[in-house]
Order: C-alpha cells, then structure tokens, then sequence
C-alpha cells in the first residue's frame, strides 16, 4: 500500500484545527500508520524544503514552520500521495477550490495548514527525515474490509 508524509504546520495547530482536519483523513478511509509532535529547528526545515531554500520566500517560510510545534504524520491507501494532495488543493489557500482543506481554511500562500508528498519520490525522502522505520506501524483496521475491495488495496 502507497504511503505519504503529511505533516500538521504550526498554523494548524495554533488554530486549534489539528483534530478537524485530521478527521477529513480518517473520514476518507486514509489509514494512519505513524504520527508525533514536534518542533522543526531551521537545520530540519532546510532539510526537508531543500528544494526551496534558494527562493525568495524561503527565510518567510522558516521562520513560519520553525514558530509552533507540529505533528508529522504518515497515512497510507491506495494511491494515497495523490489523494491526500486533491484533498489539499492548490498550494496557496486563496486559489485552493472550496471544498479542500486549504480552500475551506486557508487564506495565505504561506500559512496553508498542512504539507503533503507530491511524489514516491518525495514521500520516501520526507518519511525518512521525519521518522524512523521502527515508528511506523503495520496494522490492518478491523474496518479495512469495508474500505476496499479486495485486491484494490
Ligand atoms: P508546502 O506544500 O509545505 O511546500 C512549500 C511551502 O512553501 C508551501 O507549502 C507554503 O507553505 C510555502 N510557499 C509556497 N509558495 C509560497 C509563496 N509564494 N509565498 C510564501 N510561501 C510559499
């Protein structure tokens, strides 16, 4: 089964929508195999946005993802990188679709709740900055039978 990094910024929780937000996931039948909270250090968050670190909203981006804590999770599902990041919508609040997470609650192209995976690639990456395989849990939920068919998993 697929897995993505999906981690919880500190806009979300300073918010108080951690639990809100994390229901939608649970809602959709999204199954949480590993989860902790804690504060990215600005070595963490130029390691895990490695790919941003040159651009100019970069030194916004750190001190916004380095101010509260936040929970990093793992989920997994069929397909689930791309699931979770319809689920999301665009990057930016104001052009995300009403209806997505972002384009319900969120209003700033910075301030965006919550960071997903794009790709395998990047899920791998982020999984192993984040966590170590020891953290992860294999569990098969007792409802899993009513989520997928067999064979969809
Ligand atoms: P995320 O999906 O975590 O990936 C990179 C993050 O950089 C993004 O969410 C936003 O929090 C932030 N970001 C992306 N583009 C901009 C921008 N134009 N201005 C400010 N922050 C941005």
């Amino acid at each position: 089964m697929e897995r993505t990094f999906v981690m919880f910024k500190p806009d979300c929780l300073e918010r108080a929508l951690l639990g809100r937000i994390l229901a939608r996931f649970e809602e959709k039948g999204l199954r949480l195999v590993a989860m902790k909270m804690l504060r990215v250090t600005p070595a963490l968050a130029k390691q895990h946005y490695a790919e941003h670190v040159e651009k100019p909203f970069y030194p916004g981006l750190e001190e916004f993802i380095t101010a509260s804590p936040v929970v990093a999770t793992i989920f997994a599902g069929p397909e689930v990188i791309r699931v979770v990041r319809e689920m999301l919508g665009a990057t930016s609040g104001l052009k995300a679709a009403a209806g997505t997470i972002r384009g319900d609650y969120s209003a700033s192209r910075q301030m965006n709740l919550v960071h997903a995976s794009d790709s395998p690639e990047s899920a791998a990456r982020e999984i192993g900055i984040y966590f170590k395989p020891d953290e992860i849990q294999s569990w098969d939920p007792s409802l899993a039978c009513w989520l997928q068919a067999p064979g969809e998993a």
